[in-house]
């Protein structure tokens, strides 16, 4: 909704005390001097500011402020004794309602504004009105800003840099675009921070500033929420096998990217499987590849810590995430809070309720990638056609895999993987899931190191046979596991 219109309206219908939770006071001021002078003459009304420090200022001409009128108790009796129509906006005035004086004042006021057309409206940060005047009060939220005006803001910083030193601003169209996206969520002036922070320092916008944009808006919008910032993000490259997941997510990049009109955007995937085969480490991957910030919702935390309160609790973190679109939300282990219990009350069955109607009604700006383990506790509403549009099974790696993923780990530790006999060592790590294979290769290293040699495949073939693989110790898990996949989920790999 339109933030000019909604204004507009609420002072026509005579609500008589306005409350607007915003950071962005200056661009308030703005809109409601301008839908003030844009109203019909016959209705015109006086606009007035207030500030403890300034006392009371006219705003639709220019006035002197009135500075007998800056203590709060006084201001207040001075609006009350007067009669003209008139709007008063009141700065800041949240730490004086604790006094019941002022309460009190604000009610007279209010319970006569219908006879003398007078509006208060409050503008805080943040602010808690008391409940006796909670009835004779409506909410105004300020929209924010849209891709356009955000792209507007951003020139406006570009603009400012190139006052200030020679040169314009060197622009990357595409980290530029993406930058205007990532604003998304956040009001006027967070847009304007960011982007001033991210041309400052070079003077430039690129890739790079990208990250650093994400970070500091996520820590703008999270005030102590669920969602943790995943700043560690995975590539394809990381990941042994998963290849039917890699294609899959591949093909659905360009459309994640921009969603063609008529079409269903992808809204995420579930990665079912066998424990330490990889599918958290798909989930950063996914972040990775798509491009888009990683944002974990832990379940178990929302259970845990939020006794009473946790659908609440879901709703503000879904919310959040929406706020953060375009991100991937991982949802790591989802059984943990969506398990179908009894003992709850019927808790989990709502929160199941909730979580399913926002996957189905969000619109694709957050593609969401939950993991589970234990299988047998996922509702069977979740797990239906038509909730994810994949589920994918992760099972053990197969000889090949091994050898990719023995690859990968030693590289990773500035190895030469030519020194190693991949294939011999794929052969004989049978039943290995992937972090069986990197602990195999971390233990092999330090075995190595002690013995004052380097890593190589004997060491490696050593811990191989040291170790009992989960295949082996959780076999019938496994074999569950594969049951419960076979018809619902397709391979991962
Ligand atoms: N396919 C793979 N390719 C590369 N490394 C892997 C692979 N699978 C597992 N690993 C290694 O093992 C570690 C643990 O894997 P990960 O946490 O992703 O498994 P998981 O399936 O989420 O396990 P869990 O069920 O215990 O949560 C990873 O961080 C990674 O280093
Ligand atoms: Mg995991």
């Amino acid at each position: 909704m339109d933030s000019r219109q909604d204004l507009a309206v609420i002072l026509a219908s005579r609500v008589p005390i306005v409350i607007v939770e915003t950071h962005d006071e200056a661009r308030f001021l703005e809109l409601i001097t301008d839908v003030v002078a844009r109203g019909k003459p016959a209705d015109y009304r006086r606009l007035f500011r207030w500030t403890v420090t300034e006392g009371l200022q006219r705003l639709d001409v220019a006035l002197e402020p009135q500075l007998h009128n800056a203590p709060p108790d006084q201001v207040l009796r001075h609006i009350r004794s007067v009669k003209e129509p008139a709007v008063y906006v009141l700065l800041d005035f949240h730490p004086y309602l604790n006094d019941p004086v002022n309460v009190r004042l604000l009610k007279d006021i209010a319970v006569a504004a219908r006879e003398h057309r007078r509006t208060l409206v409050l503008v805080s940060h943040a602010l808690d009105l008391p409940a006796e005047l909670q009835p004779l009060s409506a909410c105004l939220t300020l929209s924010l800003p849209n891709e356009d005006q955000r792209r507007d803001i951003v020139s406006g910083v570009a603009r400012d840099w190139a006052e200030q030193h020679p040169g314009r601003v060197k622009a990357n169209p595409e980290a530029l675009e993406l930058l205007i996206r990532n604003l998304s969520g956040l009001d006027r002036d967070g847009v304007e921070r960011l982007a001033r922070a991210a041309i400052h320092d070079d003077g430039a916008i690129t890739a790079s500033d990208l990250p650093e944009v994400t970070k500091a808006k996520y820590e703008l919008l999270n005030r102590g929420g669920l969602l943790s910032f995943e700043y560690d993000l995975a590539h394809f490259a990381d990941v042994g096998g998963l290849t039917k997941l890699k294609d899959w997510l591949e093909q659905r990049r360009k459309v994640l990217a921009e969603p063609p009109p008529g079409l269903d955007p992808p809204r995420g995937l579930l990665l079912a499987g066998v424990q330490g085969c990889g599918k958290s480490l798909a989930a950063r991957a996914t972040a990775g590849v798509l491009g888009r910030p990683l944002l974990r919702l832990d379940f178990a935390v929302l259970y845990d810590k939020y006794h009473g309160e946790t659908e609440r609790r879901l709703r503000e973190a879904l919310q959040q995430a929406e706020l953060m679109a375009p991100c991937v939300l991982w949802i790591d282990e989802i059984e943990k809070g969506l398990a179908t219990g009894d003992s709850d009350s019927g808790t989990s069955r709502r929160v199941l309720g909730s979580f399913l109607t926002w996957l189905a009604e969000q619109q694709g700006g957050v593609f969401v990638v939950a993991t589970a383990n234990e299988v047998g506790r996922l509702p069977p509403e979740l797990v239906r056609k038509g909730r994810f549009d994949e589920l994918f099974f992760v099972d053990l790696p197969d000889t090949l895999t091994r050898g990719k993923i023995l690859e990968i780990h030693v590289k990773r530790r500035d190895m030469d993987a030519k020194s190693f006999d991949l294939q011999q060592l794929a052969q004989a790590s049978e039943g290995f899931s992937g972090a069986e294979l990197e602990q195999a290769v971390v233990a092999g290293w330090y075995a190595a190191h002690a013995a004052g040699d380097s890593l190589d495949t004997g060491h490696l073939l050593a811990e191989f046979l040291r170790t009992r693989p989960l295949s082996v110790v959780m076999s019938e898990r496994v074999a569950a596991l594969r049951a419960w996949a076979d018809g619902r989920c397709v391979p991962a790999a």
